[in-house]
């Protein structure tokens, strides 16, 4: 299976990263927040983060009692970053991809993964691996684009706009047709994985997880007031985070 490395290309890192670096952007405001408002105590804990990036999440579980983090990352350059600027004795950086974890031989109190599964061709054989190295009683979190932007390509307008170009609602297209879908983001050709909130679920019970909780963050009135711009969030949450259990 042939794995999109995007990352490593230099126009798309550049462009993330100067995403990543502003001050406020969508990750800040609400995907954090949501993923972070459901750890667990980390006291003590070893955290597996797929997909780390940068190592940002990985430094803050240190910093939260985690006793060891590992950090998987297919780029070499959101590594090096990582490596650079978020070191620490307690975290170790893997070049690896999500879908050979079972390459691992330690075992997880927390497995976390942030907006890494939208790139993820087999998602049920991944989770099948994430259950095998957790801990029993251990916790699996993680976020991703909502189902409701994956099923998006660049085949359609995903707004209805008005005649001032604002956003009146979104054009729902092809929710049920699942896979890869082919989408512009900083470059063309960027390829994400659509899988239906059902198949998601699914896909987690069957290998024995229990779900705990869902969030698909929207802004507060306090936040609408300085980003009224977000509004659109009503019509279309961006992410999705999930949390689940092995009993
Ligand atoms: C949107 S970034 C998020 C980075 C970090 N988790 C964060 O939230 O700041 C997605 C990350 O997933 C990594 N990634 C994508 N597909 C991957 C795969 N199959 N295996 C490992 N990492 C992958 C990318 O290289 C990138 O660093």
């Amino acid at each position: 299976m042939a794995m999109q490395n995007i990352f490593d290309e230099q126009e798309f890192f550049e462009g993330y990263k100067n995403l990543r670096d502003q001050e406020k952007n969508a990750n800040i405001l609400f995907e954090i927040p949501a993923l972070f408002s459901l750890l667990p105590d980390l006291k003590g804990k070893s955290v597996l983060d797929l997909g780390c990036g940068f190592g940002e999440h990985c430094i803050e579980y240190v910093k939260k009692g985690a006793c060891k983090v590992t950090g998987i990352d297919i780029s070499e350059k959101m590594l090096e970053a990582a490596r650079k600027e978020n070191s620490d004795p307690k975290v170790e950086y893997l070049n690896m991809p999500i879908e050979e974890i079972d390459r691992l031989s330690d075992r997880f109190d927390l497995v976390i993964s942030s907006l890494a599964f939208h790139y993820v061709e087999d998602f049920e054989g991944v989770v099948n691996k994430i259950y095998e190295l957790m801990s029993e009683g251990g916790t699996f979190i993680f976020s991703q684009e909502n189902p409701l932007n994956t099923c998006f390509s660049g085949k359609f307008n995903r707004w209805t706009r008005d005649e001032n170009g604002n956003k009146i609602y979104m054009n729902l297209t092809e929710y049920g047709v699942e896979g890869e879908k082919e989408s512009k983001w900083f470059v063309d050709g960027i390829k994400k994985y659509h899988r239906m909130f059902s198949t998601i679920i699914n896909t987690l019970t069957k290998a024995g997880f229990i779900v705990e909780k869902l969030i698909e963050p929207l802004p507060d009135d306090e936040l609408l007031k300085r980003y009224p711009e977000y509004c659109d969030l009503f019509h279309k949450p961006d992410f999705l985070i999930v949390k689940v259990l092995k009993k």
